[in-house]
């Protein structure tokens, strides 16, 4: 079974679709948070998964950071991170150390708005369309090779709070079958 730890940083919707999900061929072992007071926490708790809060204020800088993330992965045997709505840069250190062994999920048919509030600025430039991505996490923001990628349209209508629960309906879909893409190479 390859094991799995997902990251976040607030809500944690795809962690929950993610952990609900009985055809997944790899377990969820872990959920590692930056913040103590992040929403996911409570889905943890109630979905019975570990959790593990380690919190940016207590390291000196980025690298001894992503040194107790490392730590907190090796213990609980990791072999596939997810980020989920971290909200936080990983340092070139841990990419190297999970080679093509993390991914993300980002509101954004990337290239297009990368980086922090992509479904507002989509909507704000008055897009007819957007969508998800899920990719590989390299060393740039948003960036590393894409996985899955769906386009979702953007009505007249649409004000950006129906636009925000759609991305996150599809989200919850699409990062799903990007994991069991990936889940098929380990084997
Ligand atoms: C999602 O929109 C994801 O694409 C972005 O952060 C958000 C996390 O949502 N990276 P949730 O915490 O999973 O509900």
């Amino acid at each position: 079974m390859i094991n799995i730890a997902v990251l976040a940083s607030g809500n944690g919707s795809n962690f929950q679709a993610l952990a609900e999900d009985k055809e997944l061929e790899g377990q969820i072992k872990l959920l590692l948070v930056n913040k103590a007071e992040a929403y996911a926490i409570e889905r943890a708790k109630a979905l019975k998964i570990d959790y593990v809060i380690i919190e940016n204020q207590n390291y000196k800088n980025r690298e001894q950071y992503d040194d107790a993330l490392i730590a907190v992965l090796e213990e609980f045997n990791i072999d596939l991170v997810l980020l989920a709505g971290f909200m936080r840069m990983l340092s070139p250190k841990i990419v190297d150390h999970f080679t093509n062994r993390i991914i993300n999920i980002h509101p954004s048919i990337l290239p297009k708005y990368p980086g922090v509030s992509a479904i507002k600025q989509a909507y704000d430039a008055k897009e007819t369309e957007t969508g998800v991505t899920i990719h590989y996490v390299d060393k740039g923001l948003d960036s590393g090779q894409i996985i899955l990628q769906e386009k979702i349209k953007i009505d007249k209508s649409d004000t950006l709070e129906s636009l925000t629960n759609a991305i996150h309906k599809l989200e919850h879909k699409l990062y799903l079958q990007a994991v069991k893409i990936v889940l098929e190479k380990f084997k």
